[in-house]
């Protein structure tokens, strides 16, 4: 494991949890909900199944998904910051929800392979792991067969393409501006970097083959910023 990245995304995301929400709205201008409710309903999870969100970070899409598998299903979200995850622990509360578990854990160190879900979701949480296929890779050992799998992210687009130079001068001159106000600038900065180190759609596509899903899809949606990766057992 890649101890100094770990740490040094931990770090990020405790930094900036007590603005997480408020800067995804602002950023996205709202859209990263559409993003959400459209791999949610991609992936169609339904009541009486097991649910999982990894990397669920305030817990968007633990309470989307939570309103299709409850009541005889379960959702769990995880993340490995414990100040983002307070945050989802406290809008459960003030929603007086008390369906979802919370844990800390770092995904990529679970190593217990028992298929728990039915299904797995995680927006802009693999990008964030230190290495993707490890995360794609548990996974697909932590579902049970015929499970299925959505991640949402940043599309990494080929280098000077259109998209790929939108998305430049969005993080360059919205995103990191527009943070530097809140003296969050260095946290933001590094979307940027994390793109360049994220797997293509190919690639994403082709690892989730070695690893064993059986079927692999990938969407670009939104001009091509954001990408949906889903996966089937
Ligand atoms: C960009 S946030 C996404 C949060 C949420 N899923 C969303 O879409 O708003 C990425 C999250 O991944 C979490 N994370 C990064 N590496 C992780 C790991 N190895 N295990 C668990 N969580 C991790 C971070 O703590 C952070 O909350």
């Amino acid at each position: 494991m890649n101890f100094t990245k770990t740490m040094e995304v931990k770090n990020i995301f405790n930094k900036i949890s007590y603005k997480y929400d408020f800067l995804n709205n602002l950023l996205s201008f709202g859209l990263h909900k559409i993003w959400k409710r459209k791999l949610v309903n991609l992936l169609e999870p339904l009541n009486g199944e097991d649910w999982a969100d990894f990397c669920c970070g305030t817990g968007d899409l633990a309470f989307l998904i939570c309103k299709r598998v409850s009541p005889r299903g379960s959702i769990t979200g995880i993340d490995s910051a414990e100040d983002i995850l307070n945050i989802a622990k406290k809008k459960s509360e003030l929603r007086k929800n008390k369906f979802i578990k919370w844990e800390i854990k770092d995904i990529l160190e679970i190593n217990d392979y028992s298929k728990n879900f039915d299904g797995i979701c995680m927006s802009y949480g693999l990008r964030n792991l230190n290495n993707a296929e490890e995360g794609i890779k548990k996974v697909f050992y932590l579902l049970k067969d015929k499970g299925r799998a959505g991640f949402l992210d940043f599309n990494h687009s080929t280098k000077n393409s259109v998209s790929n130079i939108f998305q430049k001068i969005y993080l360059r001159l919205i995103v990191v501006p527009i943070s530097r106000l809140f003296n969050l600038s260095p946290e933001y900065a590094y979307i940027e970097k994390s793109i360049k180190n994220f797997p293509k759609k190919d690639e994403l596509i082709k690892i989730a083959k070695e690893v064993g899903f059986k079927k692999a899809e990938y969407r670009s949606i939104f001009l091509g910023q954001m990408g949906i990766l889903t996966l089937a057992k």
